[in-house]
């Protein structure tokens, strides 16, 4: 193509209005989904030392902060329990009890009537005495036990009230094995948010400080997590998942993976999503307190890369930074 003298790109970069005019991807509060942390306790809330300006939350306060999720038109948020570690056992029980935290929380926010989708998260890792996400008999992490144990804790989800359930462990036939309980007890309208191309990655790190996983995980978790060199494993995840009965599928993590968020949703064009996981976060915000980057810039356009790439929204622990920004 040889381009006529007469074709300027720059015309319309002159002002900030013909820049809106041509603008081809738009952020807004409803792309974001919003990740927290709950733990025991009244009024009462901890840092996490390695995501600043993320803190775990006890259940009061959990609701509070559902109540700021609809204040700044947050439309779902999504919980992940700090489970006292004496709870932590090699059957992982406490994943299916209707007193554990995440469905205390779940059932706190739902009587307060707070007008936004609870996500909840599917994996074992939280009450597992070694940190993994299946259940770990003579060093293996075995898979069909582990979706019986999955099964069971997502009904419980469901009955504490999720909207939307996100299994994150990656067993195999997980999605199809939850999806017929649910049908099979009535719960017919609760939708399933699959962590279908999920990475083994390092980029998990400080995720697994807020949920007191790191000192427990033996080993990795490169037995059910995908190899970050693949591609198409990613897209037969997808479709298999999408097969199995999930309504939308998520990519994580999210910006080393973005071309797996475009293939993804070319191919399939369902509901896509991106994890901008926590050690993603960490980086913006250590760089942006050294004074090396601009944070909230940097926060910017990380996020409008994902739309940029297809995807229908975004898990980010900036939701309520960058949701009252873009409110004004
Ligand atoms: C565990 C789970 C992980 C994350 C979400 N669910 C960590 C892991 O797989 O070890 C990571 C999220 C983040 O890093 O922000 N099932």
């Amino acid at each position: 193509m040889t381009l006529a003298l007469s074709t300027r790109f720059r015309r319309l970069k002159t002002t900030p209005a013909i820049r809106a005019l041509v603008q081809e991807c738009v952020l807004s509060p409803s792309d974001l989904i919003w990740p927290m942390f709950v733990m025991e306790g009244e009024n009462a809330r901890t840092p996490v030392p390695s995501m600043p300006g993320v803190e775990r939350l006890s259940i009061d306060l959990i609701v509070k902060a559902a109540r700021e999720a609809e204040a700044l038109r947050i439309p779902a948020i999504c919980l992940f329990p700090y489970t006292d570690p004496a709870l932590k056992t090699q059957g992982c029980e406490e994943a299916w009890s209707p007193e554990n935290l995440s469905n205390r929380a779940t059932r706190a926010i739902c009587e307060a009537g707070i007008n936004v989708a609870i996500m909840t998260d599917v994996a074992l890792d939280p009450y597992n005495i070694n940190g993994h996400d299946g259940i770990v008999r003579d060093g293996v992490i075995v898979n069909d036990e582990s979706v019986e144990a999955l099964v069971k804790m997502a009904l419980a989800q469901a009955e504490a009230g999720a909207d939307i359930l996100g299994p994150s462990d990656m067993m195999d036939g997980r999605i199809g094995a939850i999806r017929s309980e649910l049908e099979a007890q009535g719960f017919k309208d609760t939708a399933i948010l699959s962590y279908a191309a999920k990475y083994a990655s390092a980029y998990y790190g400080p995720f697994r400080d807020a949920v007191g996983a790191s000192g427990a995980l033996t080993g990795d978790k490169k037995t059910y997590q995908m190899n970050p060199a693949n591609a198409d494993e990613a897209l037969r995840l997808v479709a298999r998942d999408l097969d199995e009965g999930a309504d939308m599928v998520m990519v994580k993590p999210g910006q080393p993976y973005l071309d797996i968020c475009r293939a993804v949703k070319d191919q399939f064009g369902a509901p896509t999503f991106a994890y901008q996981v926590s050690g993603e976060y960490a980086m913006i915000m250590a760089a942006g307190q050294q004074g090396w980057i601009d944070d909230e810039a940097c926060m910017l356009e990380s996020l409008i890369g994902f739309k940029r790439a297809g995807c229908d929204g975004v898990l980010t622990y900036f939701a309520p930074r960058v949701a009252a920004l873009l409110n004004g």
